[in-house]
């Protein structure tokens, strides 16, 4: 019998800019903080290297902003969640700053920015070039640390929902060493990060596996846009797993995309060159390696020996493969960057489960659409995180009983490492019909020896989402399917899946 934990108050499970900004907007609800890893740890938002968007300048406009999210997300941006996130971006920005993250100022006292991908001003607040994910997530921490309405659970992780008779999620499984605990609460937002764990090469902590929306699935949450995954082309290739980033500002700062030979290709792909859509530059570096030329970011001539004191953790990850990006270009692939997709949400973060809300990267809001828009996601969690934080503190529990739920198989390694090699090889840059049903039937192989373990749905949502979407759009690419044409999300269940694989 497991162990329960009667919590009153809401219960937020994961630790990054998502979790501490809804757990510390929940206030004066009590919080119990579930993390598998340590703080700082195994989270997305402290590896950002971009900043955060938002218009803060007097050149540039909320307006601006939405029209740049709409454009990026090809189509299916949902426009008034875009609004909302631009209107509240500039706010959540100074917020951060209250708490300590030290952004780059200009002289004035103003927040210098910097220009990213598709966006049409330079709006990217940063800290110290590519420090920023590292140095908002040590200022969240240390205050959501000091705010008495929080306690920190270390070491649990979330392997089940708990739920009553009416399908309201009522807390969680988790497991803490080999105990399996229950947790109840009035609420559960989830904030469980992406699914670069899901795929061989990526650039997000490897335990990232999108667990927390395959568990919701399971719950039966509405899920949105599973086959929307951003690759970030310019990942260091150096034989590193997970893949250290090389930061588009590096591109913003007029980076050359070359070939082994030194010559620069990108103006064949697109006529805003380095600066084109993620997505464009993925495959055109996909395309590249694929033709055995080779993919380099040469930032000799654009940072040159200023590397260390402007791009330091870029820096420290080139010098740790052996490469000296002040005298050598530096090898670089696509990866699994960021999930567009997530478990549905309304503007507060309620999912199709009452009691469930959902924040930050394992959510879908509708406001990255087929593509973000870089440094959109921890603008995303620091808007949406509070306001789930907020709308979660306003839940009570119901009385009805709980259901009995047992814990979710884990996958072993050997599976997983199956897993991720599938997932990159069918899910990846470039997608095909023969691909991803190959891509499924092992997905249906692994889940027959496994179980249905969370990261098994989540990686079979993205597949069967991929293999359903006969168009290209954004961050899906089908090479049978070239052409864009149906400008509609999706929209799925795990009750519906099973419908459709039973017809
Ligand atoms: C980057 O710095 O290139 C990544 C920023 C982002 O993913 O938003």
């Amino acid at each position: 019998m497991a162990e329960r934990i009667r919590h009153d108050g809401a219960l937020v499970v994961g630790a990054g800019l998502a979790g501490l900004t809804a757990a510390m907007a929940a206030a004066p609800a009590r919080v119990l903080l579930l993390t598998e890893a340590p703080l700082n740890h195994g989270c997305s938002s402290a590896w950002a290297q971009g900043g955060v968007a938002a218009a803060l300048s007097g050149d540039d406009a909320p307006e601006l902003h939405a029209q740049d999210t709409v454009i990026a997300g090809a189509g299916l941006v949902v426009p008034e969640v875009a609004r909302l996130l631009a209107e509240e971006g500039p706010a959540a920005v100074r917020r951060l700053a209250e708490l300590g993250a030290p952004f780059d100022r200009k002289p004035d006292g103003a927040f210098a920015q910097s220009l990213e991908a598709a966006h049409s001003r330079a709006r990217v607040a940063r800290v110290k070039g590519d420090q920023a994910g590292r140095a908002i997530m040590e200022a969240v921490t240390v205050a959501a640390l000091a705010a008495p309405h929080i306690q920190v659970k270390v070491g649990a992780k979330l392997v089940g929902l708990l739920q009553d008779a009416t399908g309201r999620v009522r807390g969680v499984l988790a497991r803490e060493g080999k105990e399996i605990v229950e947790i109840t609460a009035h609420a559960v937002i989830l904030a469980t990060g992406g699914i670069g764990g899901l795929y061989a090469v990526t650039t997000t902590p490897a335990e990232l596996k999108g667990e927390g929306l395959g568990l919701a699935a399971l719950a039966g949450a509405t899920i949105a846009d599973p086959e929307f995954v951003q690759f970030h082309p310019t990942a260091i290739d150096i034989g590193r797993d997970p893949a250290p980033l090389a930061t588009e500002a590096l591109r913003g700062e007029g980076a050359k995309l070359v070939d082994a030979a030194g010559q620069p290709f990108m103006a064949l792909y697109h006529p805003d060159a380095e600066l084109a859509p993620r997505d464009v530059v993925a495959r055109a570096i996909h395309a590249e390696r694929t033709a055995r030329r080779g993919a380099f970011l040469d930032a000799r001539e654009a940072v040159g020996a200023h590397f260390p004191d402007e791009f330091p953790a870029v820096f420290a990850a080139c010098m740790g493969g052996g490469i000296d990006p002040r005298v050598q270009p530096i090898p670089v692939a696509p990866a699994c960057h960021y999930h567009m997709g997530g478990i549905a949400t309304d503007t507060d973060g309620r999912t199709s489960l009452p009691g469930l809300y959902a924040a930050g990267e394992c959510a879908s809001t509708g406001v990255h659409g087929a593509n973000r828009l870089a440094s959109n996601s921890l603008l995303e969690a620091a808007v949406f995180g509070a306001r789930a934080g907020r709308a979660a503190r306003e839940e009570c529990a119901p009385a009805a009983p709980i259901l009995r739920a047992a814990p979710a198989p884990e996958l072993p390694p050997e599976a997983l490492q199956a897993l991720r090699v599938a997932m990159s090889r069918d899910a990846g840059v470039i997608r095909d019909a023969a691909g991803l049903e190959r891509l499924l039937g092992d997905l249906v192989a692994l889940q027959a020896r496994h179980g249905r373990a969370a990261a098994l749905v989540t990686a079979r949502l993205v597949a069967e989402a991929a293999l359903a979407r006969r168009e290209s759009r954004g961050g899906h690419f089908r090479s049978d399917f070239p052409d864009a044409h149906a400008a509609e999300r999706t929209f799925v269940t795990a009750a519906v899946r099973a419908a459709c694989r039973a017809a």
